[in-house]
């Protein structure tokens, strides 16, 4: 384990390792231990091309807390902004830090920099996956659920990032996992592959389907996130149209199994993924998984950077 670009490279032992480490960092500091010696003296680089409040905001924690520091460099104000290479930013960066997070639009461009930096390199989302958000989601399915395997996560809505790294890290760690979107809005056909994969080794079931009552039939898990992903903010219109059908109101969660929990990546949209009496409402845990975000990344920085 040197990166975490796509949890296609990570093996579902290697998943289920990093949440067992991200429960215990998690146990221990709410009991009052503190993890500042095991990145002490280390620096993380924080490369954003877009906005973020809990990816940004967990890294910078998660750093501190463990003894390290952390910068946060915006895309518009370095000079991979201005057009420096992801190449020569990453041979640049690896002479001065230990590692990098970065958010940003191409998947191929986090590879480029894990590729010619020598650092370990962190993918904090691109248009393709958004492992991190996934870690966070298993250790907070298991919280609640005590469990992963042979479970069942609908996800319902947009075939996006999320979308797209749910199906991996499910199939890894053994969950079903069933996906409704719009004709057209699928996931990408490699998450799909990988996935189909992952699940014919760990016995897990991956579900492709148009329709969302059909996915959350029997779910344990139903997961939205919103339809407008960053970069796409012109389809905004277009899209509430298109993806109404496909919005987790109460008419739906009855439909899933009656102690179901309801997930979202968060920010979410009111009104139109998700309504607010489900967001809101007894089976969200939504919340949770934003806190989770802090301590699965500290497991991951822990396993890369320690
Ligand atoms: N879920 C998530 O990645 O949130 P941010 O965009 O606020 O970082
Ligand atoms: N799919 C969303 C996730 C935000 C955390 C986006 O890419 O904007």
């Amino acid at each position: 384990m040197k990166h975490l670009l796509c949890l296609s490279e990570w093996s579902g032992n290697e998943i289920i390792e990093t949440i067992k480490l991200a429960e215990q960092l998690k146990f221990e500091n709410k009991n009052g231990i503190r993890h500042n010696h095991l990145l002490k003296g280390k620096t993380l680089g924080l490369i954003f091309a877009k906005a973020s409040t809990r990816t940004r905001v967990s890294f910078e924690v998660a750093m501190y807390q463990l003894g390290g520091y952390s910068l946060f460099l915006s895309s518009s104000d370095i000079q991979l902004g201005r057009g420096e290479t992801v190449s020569d930013t990453a041979k640049t960066l690896s002479r001065y830090i230990d590692g990098i997070m970065i958010r940003t639009f191409k998947q191929s461009d986090v590879v480029e920099l894990a590729k010619q930096g020598s650092i370990p390199v962190i993918n904090g989302l691109t248009d393709s996956q958004h492992p991190c958000q996934i870690l966070a989601d298993l250790q907070t399915i298991k919280e609640h659920k005590g469990k992963l395997e042979s479970l069942k996560l609908a996800y319902v809505g947009d075939g996006n990032n999320v979308a797209n790294s749910l199906l991996i890290g499910c199939a890894k760690v053994g969950m079903n996992i069933s996906v409704a979107t719009p004709q057209g809005y699928e996931c990408e056909e490699y998450s799909i592959n990988v996935a189909k994969e992952a699940a014919a080794l760990t016995g897990a079931t991956v579900t492709i389907t148009n329709d969302p009552y059909e996915a959350v039939k029997d779910a344990d898990i139903v997961y939205t996130d919103t339809w407008v992903s960053m970069g796409m903010e012109a389809e905004k219109e277009k899209r509430a149209k298109i993806f109404m059908p496909y919005q987790v109101n109460n008419r739906l969660m009855e439909a899933a199994k009656a102690d179901a929990i309801f997930m979202h990546c968060l920010p979410a949209y009111r009104g139109f993924e998700v309504t607010e009496d489900v967001i809101d409402g007894p089976q969200s845990v939504v919340f949770d998984e934003a806190e989770n975000r802090l301590h699965a990344q500290k497991a991951v920085l822990v396993k890369l950077l320690g």
